[in-house]
């Protein structure tokens, strides 16, 4: 199963999926990472690994339709079977998912359909909720909709900062964007 990842960030979600395809831990073919600005970890990290990697640059198309198309076309180039979605902070058209047969998969920092958008972490503190956790869903062109195929929960406990409570939810949230990846692969290639 080959796999484009797109981010905006660091990437420790993404650096999970290397670590666990280097330790033959999962079986997919990571294509190439790509984001929508230049100078992101995520992306001198996979160049580290040896990944292909390529920046579509929101802020250098004249409108978000074009910017749209050539992140179309960028991820086209490689293939995917699915993409990847680990940590990318934009919405992409329905045109982007139709192209890629809606196996768009997105990982988010609280329990959906509870506080989607870019402060999940933030929000879920704001409103006094004691459980939150984390979500890998396949993404329609919403923010953070689309049908959840994996969640798990992390209590919030006294004293948490909104750092403290997302790096909690990270390490929850990688294992299952990994376990995730690994049974879609284990779908796709039924050997
Ligand atoms: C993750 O919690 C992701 O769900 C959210 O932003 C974070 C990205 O972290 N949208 P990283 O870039 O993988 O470290």
């Amino acid at each position: 199963m080959r796999i484009v990842v797109l981010v905006s960030g660091t990437g420790s979600n993404l650096q999970a999926v290397i670590d666990a395809v280097q330790a033959g831990e999962l079986d997919v073919e990571i294509a190439a990472v790509g984001a929508d600005r230049p100078g992101t970890f995520g992306v001198d990290r996979s160049a580290a690994a040896g990944i292909p990697t390529f920046v579509v640059d929101f802020k250098a198309y004249a409108d978000r339709a074009e910017w749209n198309a050539a992140l179309t076309e960028a991820v086209q180039a490689y293939q995917p079977d699915v993409v990847v979605s680990s940590g990318f902070m934009r919405i992409v058209s329905p045109e982007f998912i139709d192209a890629f047969d809606g196996k768009y998969l997105n990982t988010h920092p609280a329990l959906l359909p509870s506080f989607p958008g870019a402060h999940g972490v933030r929000d879920a503190m704001a409103y006094g909720v004691k459980v939150t956790g984390c979500t890998v869903h396949w993404a329609d062109a919403g923010v953070d909709t689309g049908p959840i195929i994996a969640q798990e929960a992390v209590a919030i406990e006294d004293g948490d900062t909104e750092e403290t409570l997302h790096e909690r939810i990270k390490v929850v949230e990688r294992r299952l964007l990994v376990s995730t990846l690994g049974s879609l692969a284990a779908a796709h290639s039924p050997n």
